[in-house]
């Protein structure tokens, strides 16, 4: 049988290890022990509480999973006030401040602690003997609301600390970037309003009647400063005070430093800017302190700001206005966004006009509407966008957003596929807005493969209006395109080749080549195969294009509406009559090909024959060609330096055939 004291000890000695790992893995990021081994922990804890309740204490790791709920929060005034600070909002109001200091204190040069300012909300806790034992907001900062039992669930936040005394941690409790979007993720799950931002997520978990719920928030703590303190000594300096905190197990935040001067100040300002976007949590600006403690005090306060700190703000990241419209952009792949116009607002240090609002569902979801106050974010370079509607603001004239049925920039017709978020233009070879993409694909290596037009020609020809579709390609002419970028008379020459030797092409290649959606190579191939001219591809309808191998509901939708487009249609019509042209046979169903039903694998370098004339020439014999060996493969084809797959197909058993048997298989089939 275990001794009482035996039991104390055993308790105490189990709240000291999960206390360091907590430190080890809240403050030093750092943990020493896994998630399931830090839980084992817990757990035997909470068991030798449970069963020995005269031992159950306040400072226990245990109580930090949140306590009964509260009917309401009780008020606590601040024995000492808790100020705000003064703003700077350029540099001008910087070089004001540190003027004033230096006139102030008579000196030169000031030495200023610097270090963020965290957008979260202001906190006081009291540690009395080494026990926590009050935590409170800053309310109007002279009486705020006791929220102890919320602040014992956050993690980082030390529920003992080895000083004698009493003392006050001031600070800002705040929710990190990743645990916010985690949070929101968890309450759309859950079909719960989402949160807007980190600060207003921190604010309404922190403030929950029930500490329980507070608990499984995810909340972190940095401090700031001291408050009231009694029987402690502290160092003489701001960054002394905080390096002594960080030494009891405080969380302080690891940017802040010491700087001479407004240059200083300055230059952090400018360093913190630059690392603010990758910062894990969210910074408004940073906070400029005269470092010596007793200088501070010589200062003092002017009504309720310290005279001796001051803000400088990084421009905010989002703000108010109205949205005056919704329309919608076509993107390089057909892709319809909605965008939302808005009364111009300064945000993020520039002036917006647009955000983007994503897609029908997301406008759904936030529920905005023409005429609605919202909140506009941008933060660091990413695009603006909607963060939410204030409803509260909403006038009774709002619209609903209606996604249009034609595509705004061509006028052909919009889809959307049922598990797809975004609405598509169907004009994939006639719209403008996909213009670029689609020659592109058109001219790629396995589609039409035009040698030499990649994507900077294009956006040549397109941006100087020579070309507008696939078939404007076979109108070009050499004065046309000699006088374009890194292109002389020879290259010009080359190009138009390349472009007239694709005129002799493969129906699967024609088929790849138009970009209709879901229509890969293999795609194009089956059908090519299936339907053996273009005419009976086009016309087919929903029920046909299904019987083809691996063709179901989405791709047969894809093509039919694709050719349902009459711009589609009118494009393909003037590339035939350019000469783009192919072979045709009947539809696969009346003839069978020599090597139906055959799976070949080609591998190695081959001689006479490119590996990809090898493997159109078997696909237009009614070849499968596989790019890997398996019990199903009829043939191994090998050229020089074939590798594993030979080694494979022997030990399969398959037949495999050099270049030259390949030949005469080839020349057997003519005969
Ligand atoms: S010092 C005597 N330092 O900003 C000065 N405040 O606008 C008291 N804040 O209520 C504040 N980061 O919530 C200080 N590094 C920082 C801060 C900071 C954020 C908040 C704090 C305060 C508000 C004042």
């Amino acid at each position: 049988m275990e001794q009482v004291g035996d039991i104390a000890s055993r308790i105490e000695q189990l709240r000291r290890e999960i206390d360091q790992h907590n430190v080890r893995y809240y403050l030093q990021d750092d943990p020493a022990i896994s998630d399931a081994e830090y839980d084992q922990l817990f757990c035997k804890l909470q068991f030798l509480e449970s069963q020995h309740p005269e031992f159950q204490t306040p400072d226990s790791p245990t109580r930090r999973v949140g306590a009964a709920p509260l009917k309401s929060f009780t008020e606590v005034h601040h024995r000492t006030p808790m100020l705000s600070l003064n703003n700077a909002f350029n540099e001008q109001e910087v070089r004001a401040f540190d003027a004033r200091v230096r006139e102030t204190l008579g000196n030169d040069c000031v030495e200023y602690a610097v270090e963020l300012k965290f957008d979260g909300l202001a906190i006081n806790l009291t540690y009395r003997d080494g026990q926590f034992v009050q935590g409170a907001t800053r309310g109007d900062g002279r009486a705020g609301e006791d929220v102890t039992e919320n602040l014992r669930t956050v993690r980082s936040i030390p529920l003992r600390l080895a000083v004698p005394g009493e003392i006050e941690v001031r600070g800002e409790v705040l929710m990190f970037t990743h645990d916010f979007e985690q949070l929101n993720m968890q309450q759309r799950a859950r079909g719960e309003r989402e949160f807007v931002n980190p600060r207003n997520a921190a604010a309404g978990s922190l403030r929950q009647l029930d500490s329980r719920i507070t608990a499984k928030r995810h909340l972190s703590f940095f401090a700031y400063g001291i408050g009231l303190t009694e029987g402690v000594s502290l160092p003489a300096t701001h960054q002394g005070q905080m390096a002594q905190l960080a030494s009891w197990g405080v969380p302080v935040a690891a940017l802040n430093r010491v700087v001479n001067g407004v240059e200083g100040l300055l230059n952090f300002y400018r360093e913190v800017g630059e690392q603010r976007a990758f910062l894990p949590f969210a910074i408004d600006g940073v906070v400029y302190k005269v470092n010596d403690i007793a200088l501070q005090q010589r200062m003092g306060f002017v009504s309720r700001a310290p005279r001796f700190a001051i803000a400088h703000k990084f421009p905010a990241e989002e703000a108010m206005t109205i949205v005056l419209d919704i329309d919608v952009q076509v993107g390089r792949t057909g892709a319809l966004t909605p965008v939302a116009r808005l009364q111009a607002v300064f945000v993020g240090g520039v002036t917006v006009t647009n955000a983007t609002l994503h897609n029908e569902d997301e406008i759904r979801r936030k529920d905005v509407r023409i005429g609605d106050w919202v909140l506009v974010r941008r933060a660091g370079d990413v695009i603006p966008e909607v963060a939410s509607v204030v409803v509260s603001r909403r006038p009774a004239d709002t619209r609903e957003f209606v996604m249009p049925a034609v595509c705004p920039v061509c006028g052909s017709h919009v889809i959307r596929e049922a598990d797809e978020a975004a609405s598509r233009c169907t004009g994939g070879l006639v719209c403008p807005a996909q213009r670029k993409q689609a020659l592109l694909h058109f001219a790629g290596r396995r589609a039409m493969n035009i040698d030499g037009m990649g994507d900077k020609l294009v956006e040549q020809l397109v941006d100087a209006k020579l070309v507008s579709t696939p078939a404007d390609l076979y109108k070009l002419t050499i004065p046309d395109i000699a006088h374009l970028e890194r292109m002389g008379e020879k290259s010009a020459v080359n190009l138009l080749d390349a472009i007239a030797k694709s005129r002799h092409t493969t129906l699967a290649r024609f088929i790849f080549a138009l970009g209709i959606r879901n229509v890969g190579e293999t795609t194009a191939r089956d059908l090519a195969q299936h339907f053996g001219a273009l005419n009976n591809l086009m016309a087919a309808g929903f029920e046909r294009l299904q019987q083809v191998h691996d063709v179901g509901p989405v791709v047969a939708q894809s093509i039919v509406e694709f050719f349902a487009e009459a711009h589609n249609g009118s494009v393909i019509e003037q590339l035939r009559s350019l000469g783009v042209r192919w072979q045709e046979h009947e539809p696969q169903a009346d003839i069978i090909l020599p090597f139906s039903g055959k799976i070949f694998v080609l591998t190695g370098t081959l001689v006479k024959l490119s590996r990809e004339q090898a493997k159109e020439t078997l696909q237009a014999l009614g070849a499968k060609v596989s790019g890997s060996v398996s019990k199903k493969t009829d043939y191994v084809v090998t050229g020089a330096d074939s590798g594993s797959k030979l080694v494979r197909a022997q030990e399969l058993g398959i037949a495999v055939l050099n270049e030259e048997e390949l030949l005469l298989l080839l020349k057997d089939t003519h005969d």
